[in-house]
């Protein structure tokens, strides 16, 4: 693996082995006054975000910085993007400066991709932070680093992912990983937000939420993204939030076991009540904690190993 572009990329083997160094590196740090690691010393890091981030953007500098690498932050804003340069220029540029590794976050789905093809034969890695409606792998590992923390093994277990699919990168990179981990993943969505063609997705659909809560080991519950929907927005965010959001009924519709999962930013008070995001089911503090160490497995992975299969 010299990219992780997309969670499609991972079989199950390569997916299991980074989620296992998330958590020996998790393990090995915990608890511990000074959290440095030699192991990414020389190597630089360049995270180019041209779209807004706060989760994403901070677990990468500090997963860069816990394994000594140099981390430099891009934004479009503060770079010669905002001259007109172009993204292929802007990546040359980048990896001509000695950038071991690009972390792009990108409006346009497919961009990190494109980057990718731009960068073959320079040596400079692509990790994919969210491209537009597309992917993002990392969000998705650090997802099953938190469910397996909180169920056990994935395979067999039943997990919902509930609102505003259609435009959730987050959903699309979570049916990837979750099926290749052996999980059985349920849509629960209203018609409008759900994708052409989700029929293909080998998931379960399903519109009423609270006939799916009961079997559900875990709910994931998605932002709905407003700026992505140009000013059309159906259901109303109260007829939404009456049918899809996640409140205290609800809850208690969940077994006992089960976990509710969100990616953040949230909206609370329409997908997710206050009371649920924070309560002891919810593991959104631990997701973005698990998101620092995945994404250090992930550099681990792609930076000090050399990717294992080129
Ligand atoms: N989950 C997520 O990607 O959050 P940010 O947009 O804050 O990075």
């Amino acid at each position: 693996m010299k990219h992780l572009l997309s969670t499609l990329d991972l079989d199950a083997a390569t997916a299991t082995g980074l989620l296992d160094t998330a958590a020996e590196l998790k393990a090995t740090l915990l608890g511990r006054e000074v959290r440095k690691l030699p192991t990414l010393r020389g190597r630089t890091v360049v995270t180019m975000f041209y779209e807004s981030s706060t989760r994403t953007r901070v677990s990468f500098e500090v997963a860069g910085k816990w394994m000594s690498a140099d981390v430099i932050n891009v934004s479009a804003g503060g770079s010669s993007v905002g001259k007109g340069e172009s993204l292929r220029d802007t990546a040359l540029t980048l990896s001509a400066a000695g950038a071991d590794c690009v972390i792009l976050r990108h409006p346009a789905s497919g961009a990190p991709q494109r980057l990718a093809e731009w960068l073959e034969g320079t040596g400079t890695g692509v990790v994919n932070a969210g491209d537009g409606m597309h992917e993002h792998p990392t969000q998705a590992l650090l997802d099953a680093a938190t469910l397996r923390e909180r169920l056990g093994e994935l395979a067999g277990r039943r997990i919902g992912i509930v609102g505003d699919v259609l435009h959730s990168r987050v959903a699309r990179s979570n049916v990837h990983l979750l099926r290749t981990l052996g999980a059985d993943v349920v849509l629960v969505a209203p018609p409008t937000l759900l994708p052409a063609g989700v029929e293909h997705w080998g998931v379960t659909v399903s519109h009423e939420l609270d006939a799916e809560l009961p079997t559900s080991d875990a709910v994931m519950m998605l932002r709905v993204q407003a700026e992505r929907m140009h000013g059309a927005f159906f259901p109303s965010a109260r007829e939404y939030s009456i049918a899809y959001g996640l409140n205290e009924a609800r809850l208690r519709l969940l077994p006992e076991h089960a976990v509710v999962l969100h990616p953040g930013p949230m909206l609370r008070g329409m997908e997710i009540a206050p009371a649920v995001a924070d309560s002891s089911r919810a593991a959104i503090t631990q997701q973005v904690s698990n998101g620092v160490h995945v994404r250090m497995a992930v550099l681990y992975h792609l930076l000090a190993t050399g990717g294992g299969d080129e």
